[in-house]
């Protein structure tokens, strides 16, 4: 198969290049060549989405599937002018943010209200236009690659090159042991995806023509036995203290990502739907999720050294969040 990934240098988008050379199909990878490099025995061409016509090196190459992970509607757009007419699949990966709601558990894909699209020529790249420049670029592949169009919303995608490690705190502080600080409650669900068998599922859609939309999610487990799976991966037996969300918002930690955060922590119930949702479709479509410890453990033994986490909590914020725990009044 001649496939073409509009992106392919990075994380997701290199794991389905680097996994469609290994399958023996002919690759190419097509981006800036500036956030990292083509995996071996992909062939490189470098263009720029934000010209229109650096498109024009791929347009004669004519591939059966082509994989895109751009944000913004303009380039997405551009890309099915220049190529969806010949391409025999297209994926589109999408995000869990384009949801409309994100405090209702249990949601899925076909039924779950969405944003309000961002305009369908939008170029503007705001932080906080993510989730609707996605579902701008979801109803162009839709209406452009009809019924050759599988748009998978991924939800938090990590392991080994995850560029935002807000998994791998996880991983890293649980294998150093001891008394760690668990954030919420222990029923409190969490919900991922491994790169790997996410790339490994488009990957496949490509090859049999699996079509639609699906959140690219595996099913939600207890934060619980997300932690202790992953200290039984990793080989240590920390104890585990538990501490209230509204605790550590108060004591200035932050969920999700960013400085002194916690990744895979949001508050509830606010956000109650985010790491919640149903993949039982996205399953029956051929998604397979590898186990936890796994992922732990190829996150961990992948990482860079000196390990520089850019969303994790600090020893001493740790430290001094358990220590004002234990004194609350
Ligand atoms: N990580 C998560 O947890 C998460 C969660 C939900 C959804 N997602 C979605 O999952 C996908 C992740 O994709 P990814 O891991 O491959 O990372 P990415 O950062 O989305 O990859 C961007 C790719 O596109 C290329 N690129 C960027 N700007 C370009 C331009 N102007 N012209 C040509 N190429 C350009 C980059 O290479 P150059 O910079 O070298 O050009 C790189 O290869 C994205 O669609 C993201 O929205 C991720």
């Amino acid at each position: 198969m001649k496939l073409l990934v509009l992106g392919g240098t990075v994380f997701l988008s290199r794991a389905v290049a680097a996994l469609g050379v290994a399958r023996g199909h002919d690759v190419t990878v097509a981006a800036r060549g500036e956030s990292g490099k083509p995996p071996e025995g992909a062939r490189f061409v470098r263009i720029d989405r934000n010209e229109l016509e650096s498109l024009a090196a791929l347009r004669a190459a004519s591939f059966e599937a082509v994989v895109d992970v751009a944000r913004l509607p303009r380039q997405v757009g551009d890309a099915l002018d220049a190529l969806a007419t010949d391409a025999g699949h297209w994926t589109f990966v999408s995000s869990c943010s384009a949801y409309a709601d994100q405090s209702i558990p249990g949601q899925t894909a076909d039924t779950a209200p969405l944003l309000e699209p961002t305009a369908s020529d939008s170029a503007d790249l705001a932080v906080e236009l993510y989730g609707r420049s996605k579902v701008a670029c979801e109803n162009l592949v839709r209406e452009r690659a009809g019924d050759r169009a599988f748009i998978v919303r991924a939800g938090l995608v990590v392991g080994p090159g995850d560029p935002n490690d807000r998994f791998g705190y996880w991983p890293a502080r649980i294998a150093e042991g001891g008394e760690i600080l668990a954030p919420g409650a222990p029923e409190d669900l969490v919900q991922f995806v491994d790169v790997r068998d996410l790339a490994a599922w488009i990957v496949d859609a490509a090859e049999t023509g699996v079509t639609g939309t699906y959140d690219a999610v595996c099913p939600p487990m207890s934060r619980q036995a997300f932690l202790t799976e992953i200290a039984r991966a990793v080989g240590t037996r920390p104890t585990f203290t538990w501490v209230r969300g509204k605790f550590l918002l108060e004591q200035g930690v932050s969920p999700w990502a960013g400085e002194e955060s916690l990744g895979l922590w949001l508050p509830l119930p606010e956000y109650s739907g985010f790491l919640t949702r149903d993949p039982t479709a996205s399953l029956e479509a051929g998604l397979r999720c590898r186990p936890l410890g796994e992922t732990a453990r190829d996150w961990l033994a992948a990482r860079d050294e000196p390990p520089a986490l850019l969303a994790s909590l600090s020893r001493e914020k740790e430290a001094a969040v358990l220590a004002a725990w234990r004194d609350r009044s």
